[in-house]
């Protein structure tokens, strides 16, 4: 396990985040820039946030994950690699963006491949379902996302 990381200032700095810290959300004081802030619902092992975060340490970008198995494996992937602009969360996605997330306050919104519930009587536990749909479009700044999730969710 890598353990904390060193940040450009020199500070500590965790790649996972308490819960506590969550509390009154404000990016700034969060990741302590003001720079843009990119969200990923559902990492999984968090090959795609290792890598955008990579290529653009100009941004900050917090991934949610809620299975324990891959957040852990996600949080050390990030401490090993020294990827200083991230940071993760293990909290339901649909709570976070509903409760916890300040409203348009996101440069961009990634979900990739979230709901594996082809089954009808497994559809109550898709992520993508409208009051989701609907807090997410609102955080979001850019809403090409969320369109394109409205589109699908008229053809179920
Ligand atoms: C099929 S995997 C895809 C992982 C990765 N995005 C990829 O494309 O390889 C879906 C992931 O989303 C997570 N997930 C689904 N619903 C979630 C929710 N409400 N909150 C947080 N994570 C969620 C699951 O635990 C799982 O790791």
């Amino acid at each position: 396990m890598g353990g904390p990381i060193l940040g450009e200032t020199g500070s500590r700095r965790a790649v996972a985040v308490e819960l506590a810290e969550l509390e009154s959300l404000r990016w700034g004081s969060f990741f302590g820039n003001d720079r843009p802030v990119e969200l990923e619902i559902g990492t999984g092992k968090a090959g795609f946030l290792l890598r955008r975060a990579r290529a653009h340490p100009d941004r900050n970008f917090l991934g949610i994950e809620w299975a324990n198995k891959y957040y852990r494996y996600a949080v050390d992937r990030m401490e090993r690699w020294k990827v200083v602009n991230v940071r993760l969360c293990r909290i339901d996605a649909a709570h976070f963006v509903r409760v916890v997330c300040p409203r348009n306050s996101l440069t961009a919104l990634h979900v990739y491949h979230p709901d594996p519930w082809p089954k009808k009587r497994h559809h109550k536990r898709r992520l993508f379902q409208k009051p989701f749909v609907d807090a997410a479009q609102m955080r979001h700044a850019v809403r090409q996302i969320s369109q394109f999730v409205s589109k699908q969710l008229k053809a179920h």
